[in-house]
């Protein structure tokens, strides 16, 4: 899998993730025909029923996971955490969305066609970093700190290097990459650690360097069903019922983030923020 013609000698590890034994989590032992264990399933997606994530023993890299990652986001049972429910999240979550996922996907990816070196930070199950190398980026890195969806992204996309961790502790040198791409990540952190995260990409960016981040659109969060119901028709409702449905802790903090500030903070320029319907495109530059 590693690939040393773009790996760098100082990059963090890149295990083969395809051939990993993780352990299994509690959702993983569910016995879905069993009435109890079908009913605690059942209470965990609706969020009737939310507990801190519970990792395993023996899980490679548990110590460096922080503990605002250990929530059940998205109504998932043990959120990020188990084998069995991370490969139906990958596909389920691009199909919740009504195929937007994707299509945010294939225009980050446009975007930085061509470009050597991009990390993408929090790539989940690893759609887009496939994407980046199907559009010529060589040297692709993604970053999580879920090893259950690093094992379906390092067996789905082997030419991309999987590494785990959080993108405000990469581990990767200064000035390391062309670009970034964080798609549906910012929501889900707090703004201190948002901060922290914004300064290692600042950090890891070559002068120059691009940040391209997709969000979801704060319109769905603060507008009326009324008015999204005329402006945007039934994809509006729904996307109003999905941002007050999905367990989002962060969401509401995100969203009144002055971005401009914030990159400003941290020597980057904010040169694009397009709000629309259900999705919200970023661009930064490092100056
Ligand atoms: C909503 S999912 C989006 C996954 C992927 N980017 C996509 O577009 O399908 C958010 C992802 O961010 C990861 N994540 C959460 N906090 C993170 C952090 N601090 N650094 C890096 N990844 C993080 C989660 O494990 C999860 O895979």
């Amino acid at each position: 899998m590693e690939d040393a013609n773009t790996r760098m000698t100082n990059d963090p590890p890149a295990p083969d993730w395809a051939s990993l034994a993780l352990p299994d989590t509690w959702p993983d032992s569910l016995r879905l025909w069993h009435p109890r264990d079908l009913w605690r399933f059942i209470r965990h997606v609706t969020g009737g029923e939310r507990i801190p994530v519970l990792l395993p023993e023996g899980l490679p890299g548990a110590d460096a996971i922080p503990k605002y990652i250990l929530q059940e986001f998205h109504n998932l049972p043990n959120g990020n955490y188990s084998r069995r429910f991370t490969r139906g999240y990958i596909t389920g979550f691009n199909r919740v969305m009504l195929n937007h996922i994707h299509r945010a996907h294939e225009l980050m990816a446009e975007r930085f066609a061509g470009m050597a070196s991009v990390l993408d930070a929090g790539c989940g199950g690893g759609h887009l970093c496939g994407q980046l190398r199907a559009r010529g980026v060589r040297d692709v890195w993604g970053i999580d700190p879920s090893p259950y969806l690093l094992q379906h992204a390092g067996t789905d996309w082997p030419q991309v290097h999987f590494t785990h961790g959080v993108i405000e502790r990469s581990g990767f040198a200064d000035q390391r990459f062309d670009g970034i791409t964080a798609c549906f990540l910012f929501h889900e952190m707090p703004p201190k650690y948002l901060e922290q995260a914004v300064a290692e990409c600042a950090r890891i960016l070559k002068p120059g360097g691009m940040l391209a981040i997709c969000e979801p659109s704060p319109l769905q969060a603060t507008r009326g069903a009324g008015q999204l119901w005329r402006e945007h028709g039934w994809q509006g409702l729904y996307f109003y019922w999905l941002a007050r449905f999905v367990h989002e802790p962060f969401l509401m903090a995100w969203h009144k983030l002055d971005l401009a500030a914030l990159f400003a903070r941290h020597g980057m320029v904010l040169e694009e923020d397009a709000i629309g319907m259900p999705m919200r495109h970023i661009l930064a530059r490092k100056v």
